[in-house]
């Protein structure tokens, strides 16, 4: 069955063709037109600017995809496309193409959940991975702890309080005037730094829930810099920035990594998938991979290109799900809920 897969949740356009055979999805091809030159300006993603150029992208890295796959429109057996959440303008671009496509070519259609996406990234790697499993999904909107019993289930354990692991990244890089988005910046800094700057001070929650907090790192970052203000211009090459950015990463890492033994245990978990944008990291990918063998979870971390937001994903969830009786009727949800 070849599938084509499209997501446009925020401000990456990408589209997939993946064919799904009876030992699990094979990728095809991947197309994705990044609009960093376009945001970076502003330090973040501009919702109204990410719609217009969705539009203009969509169909080019349609056909792109279509092309690298060496397959045309005829060849599709299926089409997914990502439902929500996300930016209702951004995500419309694809949900549109994807039904004038569907209805064009008379094909099969599935609207997928953004975060399902994210987890069957997954099954590209490991299609045999045994459940329960953990799932970690960080990205820049999201920091989300799951239980999944299957690749189409997901079950909340915990979140952020406030901001997502990769807004810390990104917030951070920007008041060391790193570029954006952040996360990769300060990844490569980190790596050249000789030793880390002071560590920071974990946050303390007074009513015991599982949760994560990282709004008080932009703080820490902001006060270090008040009090040594070369750093907002140092740069990349300055040893002082590579500790910080080292310091930083170690805090985020770790503070995520910390609950997982104890939901281990509690869930009977089998594995730890860990998939988003920040998944792409250096050092959540090492000390991951400690923790997976201290624990004896099963570790499927997707490789880099297919952990941030990306068409194969999508492909990927919607082969698993039932394609709707009525593509027509349906509607983008800058809101979904899982299971809705
Ligand atoms: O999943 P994604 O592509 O889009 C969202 O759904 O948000 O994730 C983007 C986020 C950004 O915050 C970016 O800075 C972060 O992922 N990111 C990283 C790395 N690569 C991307 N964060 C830390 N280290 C990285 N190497
Ligand atoms: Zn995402």
């Amino acid at each position: 069955m070849f599938i084509l897969g499209l997501e446009s949740s925020c401000d990456d356009c990408s589209a997939a063709v993946v064919e799904e055979t009876a030992a699990g999805p094979v990728l095809r091809s991947l197309v994705r037109e990044s609009q960093d030159t376009i945001h970076g300006p502003f330090g973040g993603v501009v919702p109204e600017l990410a719609a217009r150029e969705h539009l203009l992208q969509v169909r080019a890295v349609m056909a792109g995809a279509l092309a690298q796959a060496g397959i045309g429109l005829g060849d599709l057996d299926r089409i997914a496309v990502t439902r929500g959440p996300g930016l209702v303008g951004s995500l419309l671009a694809t949900f549109s193409a994807s039904k004038a496509v569907a209805w064009h070519q008379g094909l099969p259609w599935v609207g997928v959940h953004h975060l399902l996406g994210h987890l069957n990234a997954a099954r590209f790697a490991s299609p045999n991975l045994p459940f329960p499993a953990l799932v970690l999904l960080v990205s820049g909107g999201h920091t989300h702890l799951y239980l999944a019993k299957d690749w189409t289930s997901l079950q909340l354990l915990q979140k952020t309080r406030d901001d997502a692991a990769g807004e810390a990244f990104d917030k951070a890089a920007r008041m060391l005037d790193l570029g954006y988005p952040g996360g990769p910046l300060v990844d490569a800094c980190a790596q050249t730094a000789l030793r880390a700057a002071d560590p920071f001070t974990p946050p303390k929650f007074r009513d015991g829930k599982a949760s994560w907090s990282f709004s008080g790192l932009k703080t820490g970052v902001k006060l270090r810099v008040e009090r040594n203000p070369r750093l907002a211009v140092a740069g990349a090459a300055d040893a002082e920035v590579q500790g910080l950015c080292r310091s930083l990463q170690e805090a985020i890492t770790t503070w995520l990594l910390k609950p997982l033994p104890g939901w281990a245990e509690e869930t009977g978990a089998q594995s730890l998938v860990i998939s988003g944008g920040v998944a792409c990291n250096s050092r959540l990918r090492s000390e991951a991979a400690v923790l997976a063998t201290r624990t004896g979870l099963l570790l499927a971390i997707p490789e880099p290109r297919l952990c941030t937001d990306n068409g194969a994903m999508i492909a990927a969830a919607g082969a698993l799900l039932s394609p709707e009786a009525d593509p027509w009727s349906q509607n983008a949800d800058a809101d979904l809920k899982l299971g809705a």
